[in-house]
């Protein structure tokens, strides 16, 4: 409960709905707590009388008519308070999603190496989910039945100074401390299967994940067996885990009934001795019963709680995991137009600590140079091209852009003067023209044409049966591999970004698709700095500095004919995609 208590901020929006459904739950509570037992003991006497019935017709109707008319009041002040405060409730859900959604798009891409997308996606989804359960079954619950019990104990008190009954009231009170023994040992036990619970749901939210990604290797290896019982066996434990959770939540309600009606047992007993009237028995039987039904329900509420902040927990280790890679607070302003000048100062980095993947790297790239980065699958290409949009944070040194570190630039400043082409470029589902026009959203229809023509997507694009508003699917999934690499080198020929960042694709296309892209390239690094992965010969011997890459260092630089002549490394790498080619 405690736990929920910072969220109350989120209800800033919702004040007016919070005061009427808290007033709307006090009358509910104290109505259906006092008035009826009340009505009980004024009702039950002129009715249940030995003596002759004299009361008028219009007496006894509306005697009769009491009740009902409690009922009514409780039931729309009841569903009056129920509907408001759910609707703060699921308001305030709403904006912790959001919150939780926009920091899954802040976080640093080494978050995503360390945590499972279905899991992410199950916190998104299935975590905000029983967190919302809770806020709506528990809104109705909060208010109404502590007073609901406040209103009882009152009525109990008149009645016991009243009636002499005071040594029934507390014996049959006695019982509720007794009541809430189960409760807490009921929530212990609750809160480390719940916990359990929400983490395999992001177990299998995963599997599911990999799986539908992986939906072809999974029938080109026969896995689909062996997919099967992994996810078998997941949900089996899910299914164990689960009916603990029901086993420990339903088991509450029953032993308060049972505690409970140890507390009537006591009142009957006593009654007779004490020789009270049925009238004023009753009322207290009513009273006693509104005192269990709101432990009872709060008994409930204390398990759904607990849940609750079984999830609660898991979507707030991601909204307060702190986001390392930020804008300064003081950034350095650039100028509308860069250079281009890009330098390594001593650069190391690791993914995991320990295991260095760059140390000591240091290099300078003047302004328009094209700058092949080479080495054995692993050396550390593509992570050196990561440092500069400032992907992954060096670990020690700096990378600069102008003679500014990387880490002094706004983000957004420094990420619009760049321009990526991926290895696997990803488009959205969404429409070419869109997709195309990601690279500079402020473009025109003009320039997003003219930059498909140069990038020699055009014509591809014009054969399409919508043309350029065909929607490419999940991921670009209903493109070729060779449409989409010329529809990325066409976002960023939008861009015109002054560095330009390649990666060149390893898979190979056929030849004219492979001729058209090499026709884009040359004409796209015209004027920029360039760093290009480079895995084709042609590509690397255009180059005007070429890095040479091996376990994390630059073990040479120079153009292509000196390296050849002195570089043992590059040259066997030269010779054996010569050879392949
Ligand atoms: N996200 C990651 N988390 C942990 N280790 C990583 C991650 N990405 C890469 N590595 C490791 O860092 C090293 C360098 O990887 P990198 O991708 O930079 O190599 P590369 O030179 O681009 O290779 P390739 O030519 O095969 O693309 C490798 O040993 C790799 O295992
Ligand atoms: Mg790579």
């Amino acid at each position: 409960m405690k736990r929920f208590l910072p969220y109350l901020r989120y209800l800033r929006g919702h004040r007016t709905y919070l005061v009427l459904a808290l007033i709307c739950g006090a009358i509910s509570g104290l109505v259906f707590g006092g008035g009826l037992p009340w009505v009980t003991r004024k009702v039950f006497p002129y009715i249940f009388t030995a003596g002759p019935r004299t009361l008028p017709a219009a007496a006894v109707v509306g005697y009769s008519l009491l009740l009902p008319l409690i009922f009514f009041i409780r039931a729309l002040t009841g569903f009056l308070n129920n509907y408001l405060m759910s609707r703060c409730g699921i308001g305030v859900l709403e904006a912790i999603r959001v919150e939780l959604y926009r920091k899954l798009q802040h976080l640093p891409l080494s978050y995503f190496g360390k945590n499972r997308t279905g899991d992410l996606l199950s916190r998104l989804t299935a975590d905000t989910q029983v967190v919302q359960q809770t806020i709506t079954s528990s809104a109705s619950d909060m208010v109404i039945q502590p007073l609901t019990l406040v209103g009882a104990i009152i009525f109990l008190i008149f009645t016991a100074l009243r009636y002499d009954g005071v040594l029934m009231f507390l014996g049959s009170l006695a019982i509720i401390p007794v009541c809430v023994l189960p409760v807490r040992y009921v929530g212990k036990k609750l809160l480390r299967r719940a916990d359990e619970n929400q983490r395999l749901l992001g177990d299998i939210s995963d599997l599911a994940s990999q799986n539908l990604q992986a939906a072809r290797e999974v029938r080109a290896f026969g896995l689909e067996e062996q997919e099967v019982s992994t996810f078998q066996r997941t949900t089996r434990r899910l299914f164990q885990v689960q009916m603990k959770v029901v086993k420990y939540s339903q088991i509450l309600s029953p032993s308060i009934e049972v505690i409970a009606s140890l507390g009537i047992a006591f009142s009957l007993y006593y009654a007779y001795y004490a020789g009270i009237s049925l009238a004023v028995f009753m009322s207290i039987l009513t009273a006693l019963f509104a005192c269990y039904e709101p432990i009872k329900k709060l008994g409930a509420l204390h398990g759904q709680f607990t849940r609750g902040t079984a999830s609660l927990n898991r979507i707030e280790e991601v909204l307060r995991e702190p986001i390392s890679i930020t804008d300064p607070a003081q950034p350095v302003a650039l100028p509308a137009r860069l250079r281009g000048d890009l330098a390594f100062h001593g650069v190391d980095f690791s993914y995991l600590p320990g295991e260095p993947v760059l140390r000591g790297v240091s290099v300078a790239i003047p302004a328009g140079t094209v700058c092949a980065l080479v080495g054995p699958s692993g050396a550390g290409k593509t992570t050196f091209a990561n440092l500069v949009p400032r992907f992954y944070e060096a670990t020690a040194g700096r990378v600069t852009v102008d003679g500014h570190d990387v880490r002094a630039l706004r983000l957004a400043d420094l990420r619009s003067r760049i321009a990526i082409v991926s290895q696997d470029p990803v488009l959205f589902n969404d429409t070419i023209y869109q997709n195309l026009l990601l690279g500079r959203p402020a473009a025109t229809r003009a320039e997003v044409l003219a930059a498909a023509v140069d990038a020699h997507a055009d014509d591809f694009i014009r054969t399409l049966p919508n043309g350029y508003d065909t929607m490419v699917g999940e991921r670009g999934s209903l493109l070729s591999g060779g449409q989409k690499q010329r529809l990325a080198l066409a976002r960023a020929f939008l861009r015109n970004a002054p560095i330009l960042i390649l990666d060149e694709a390893t898979s190979a296309l056929d030849s004219q698709s492979e001729q058209l892209i090499q026709e884009a390239l040359r004409k796209l690094v015209v004027g920029k700095t360039v760093l290009i992965i480079a895995h084709r010969f042609s590509t690397i011997r255009d180059a005007s500095l070429i890095l040479v890459f091996d376990q994390g260092r630059i073990v040479a630089t120079g153009d292509h004919a000196a390296l050849y002549a002195s570089n043992h490394l590059y040259q066997s790498l030269y010779d054996r995609q010569h050879g392949a080619a």
